[in-house]
């Protein structure tokens, strides 16, 4: 039997400060009202004082290693999905590789917006299937509070801060990571983006002036392409391998939008039950999304052994992912 990789931990954490749309209500012309119509957001956590995503990574971490029942020093990966970390460079994950004392592992970050964690489980699971890695940690981490444009209302009403994290260990049983599936139109680049810093616009006082340094969105255009998009990926995920919508005991959707998730629950004639939904509680905390709800529904014991888990993401790149996982 080839090798498969499997999660055997699961961990997250999420920043002390809640920020509710009434908050919000009273800085900008918005209201609880629209915020929950539209998106289905009611609060989000924001990182206090000098919290960084490093510490963010590290509590997910600690958590997962503690449910995977492993050392940090026993691990030989880490990998951070992220597009806020704690500077452009080092990546985040020395940083956290440093902090957690996982002497023996390599570190290093993906950014892939939104579907950070999908891209960052299909370079795991690769790595763990080949035999090159036995015990790889995988975060999704965001502190998306700093690079939000507190006066613009299209945005900051969306975003939240938090880490989710997964350990992943090689299997040979028939259990674990089916198929993992990721995606990119760099043509629709500009629909969610943050212009400034990088090397096209490294900072100056104009590129401040003009906030290049916040996350900007074209909403509208990225919630047509984002329903018609997760609506195909996911059936052609299971249809790849077999499996009837059906059989699906559980959907994890990135949490960027009520009205998204609903579609594409409809479109598998899933009920609500069977779809882990926490963005009322954390906003859209992108790379970190999936591997938060992840933790949720193990937590509550809301997946079991022998169960078809299906997690999908789509975010800005574009991007966009999928993976299929039996449970156990
Ligand atoms: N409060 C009140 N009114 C608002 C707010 C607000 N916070 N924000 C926008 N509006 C107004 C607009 O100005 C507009 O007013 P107008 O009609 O007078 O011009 C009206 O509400 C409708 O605006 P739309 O942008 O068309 O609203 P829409 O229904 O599309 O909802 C939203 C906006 C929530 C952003 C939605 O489009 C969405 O979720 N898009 C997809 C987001 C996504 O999936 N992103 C991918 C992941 S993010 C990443 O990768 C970093």
């Amino acid at each position: 039997m080839p090798l498969k990789s499997r999660i055997t931990g699961t961990g997250s954490y999420t920043p002390e400060t809640i920020l509710d749309n009434s908050d919000l209500a009273k800085k900008i012309d918005t209201s609880d009202k629209w915020i929950t119509a539209r998106t289905g957001i009611r609060q989000r956590r924001v990182v206090k004082g000098s919290e960084t995503n490093s510490d963010l990574c590290l509590k997910a971490s600690e958590n997962a290693l503690q449910s995977a029942g492993i050392k940090a020093k026993e691990l030989d990966l880490i990998i951070v999905a992220t597009m806020s970390g704690d500077q452009p460079m080092p990546s985040t994950a020395a940083i956290l590789q440093n902090k957690l004392g996982a002497k023996s592992a390599a570190a290093f970050d993906i950014n892939a917006a939104c579907s950070g964690f999908i891209y960052g489980l299909t370079v795991a699971d690769n790595f763990v299937k080949s035999g090159s890695y036995k015990k790889v940690l995988l975060v999704g981490a965001e502190v998306n509070s700093k690079f939000l444009d507190w006066k613009d209302r299209a945005t900051c009403v969306l975003f939240g801060d938090g880490a989710g994290a997964v350990v992943l260990e090689p299997t040979g049983g028939k259990k674990g990571i089916l198929s993992t599936h990721i995606y990119s139109d760099g043509s629709m680049w500009d629909f969610i983006c943050l212009p400034g810093g990088g090397s096209n616009h490294p900072p100056t006082s104009k590129t401040i002036r003009d906030r290049m340094h916040y996350i900007k969105m074209k909403g509208n255009e990225t919630f047509k392409v984002a329903v018609r998009t997760l609506e195909k990926l996911v059936l052609d995920t299971l249809k790849v391998n077999n499996v009837k919508p059906s059989e699906l005991a559980m959907l994890i959707p990135h949490q960027a939008n009520m009205r998204i998730i609903a579609a594409t629950a409809k479109r598998l004639k899933l009920p609500m039950s069977r779809v882990a939904v926490n963005l009322d509680k954390y906003g859209n905390t992108s790379a970190a999304s999936i591997p938060i709800a992840l933790d949720e529904v193990v937590r509550e014991k809301r997946i079991k052994k022998d169960d078809y888990v299906m997690l999908e993401a789509f975010g800005s790149g574009l991007t966009w992912g999928s993976a299929l996982i039996k449970w156990g």
